[in-house]
């Protein structure tokens, strides 16, 4: 991760330490002479020795729970597990590399990025609805940020902030770009009691209930019968893909976390099944 060349913009944005760089045959490669990168690398956090298989897993379950997400894998890299994520903010044409414009939700709203939680004065589900309309994106993609927020509870994810959501350019035209930086942080006690934005006035994951995600919705004028279906639609993906993905994700990276994920997303499911 110490590289350090002249020149040479290592790191990328974002709390955690990683790696910008791009990945061929397994290798690692540092993109010199302005070279787009194609891949994010997180080393396992320091405090949180199970990151990597912790987002991996929770990566991959937001993809068979069919969400839109950055593709995704762990690579070892010197020895250490490593999770790598493919840049979906690159186009390839005729094999060479070309950057699209992304702005996260933060950058949309003006919203200094000391300010990305709502807690600390940062954007909640309002604004980032709000922002949506304002976009005029397509009603697909405000389906599927209403499902990135039932998912982001389900998995236990308390670090969805305004800066872990992003919108996506591709011909000057915005998307809502793919899900990244989704983990269990519910896993951690000490940080993961909590949500980045509140749901119908309450943060804390324990008080969540059915009827909270309906009043949400229904004051950002979502109706009922809308997040009803999705909610039941999300809950039955869970409920499907998950024992599956713990055997296959034990099979591939064995750790005891992906049990430890799984029995909080049983008790966050019950609570939405009223
Ligand atoms: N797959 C991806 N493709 C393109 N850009 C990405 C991708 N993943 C993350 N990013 C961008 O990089 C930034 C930092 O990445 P990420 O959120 O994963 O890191 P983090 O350090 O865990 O962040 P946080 O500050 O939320 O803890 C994101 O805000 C986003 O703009
Ligand atoms: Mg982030």
């Amino acid at each position: 991760m110490d590289v350090g060349e002249e020149g040479f913009r290592i790191s990328g944005a974002g709390a955690q330490d990683k790696l910008i760089a791009c990945m061929k045959d397994g290798q690692v490669l540092l993109p010199l002479n302005g070279t787009p990168s194609t891949h994010i690398i997180k080393p396992a956090m320091p405090d949180y020795p199970d990151s990597v298989e912790n987002e991996w897993f929770a990566m991959r379950l937001a993809d068979a729970c069919r969400l839109s997400v950055a593709a995704c894998d762990i690579a070892v890299i010197d020895g250490k597990r490593c999770y790598v994520c493919e840049r979906y903010d690159r186009e390839s044409i005729d094999g060479k590399v070309r950057r699209l414009h992304q702005e996260d939700f933060c950058q949309m709203l003006r919203v200094d990025p000391k300010r990305k939680y709502e807690s600390v004065g940062g954007p909640g589900l309002k604004e980032s609805f709000a922002l949506l309309r304002a976009l005029q994106l397509p009603a697909s993609d405000t389906v599927e940020f209403l499902n990135r927020i039932l998912f982001n509870f389900i998995v236990g994810n308390g670090d969805a902030h305004a800066k872990n959501f992003s919108v996506l350019y591709r011909d000057g035209v915005p998307r809502l770009s793919p899900a990244y930086d989704i983990m269990s942080t519910a896993l951690y006690p000490e940080v993961g009691k909590r949500m980045a934005m509140k749901i119908d006035g309450e943060y804390a994951f324990k008080w969540i209930t059915r009827g909270k995600f309906i009043r949400m919705a229904d004051k950002l004028g979502i109706h009922p019968h809308v997040v009803k279906g999705e909610m039941d639609k999300m809950i039955r993906r869970v409920r499907h893909a998950l024992p599956r993905l713990v055997a296959q994700a034990t099979r591939r990276f064995p750790h005891r976390c992906y049990s430890a994920i799984a029995d909080g997303i049983a008790s966050r499911l019950s609570q939405l099944e009223a």
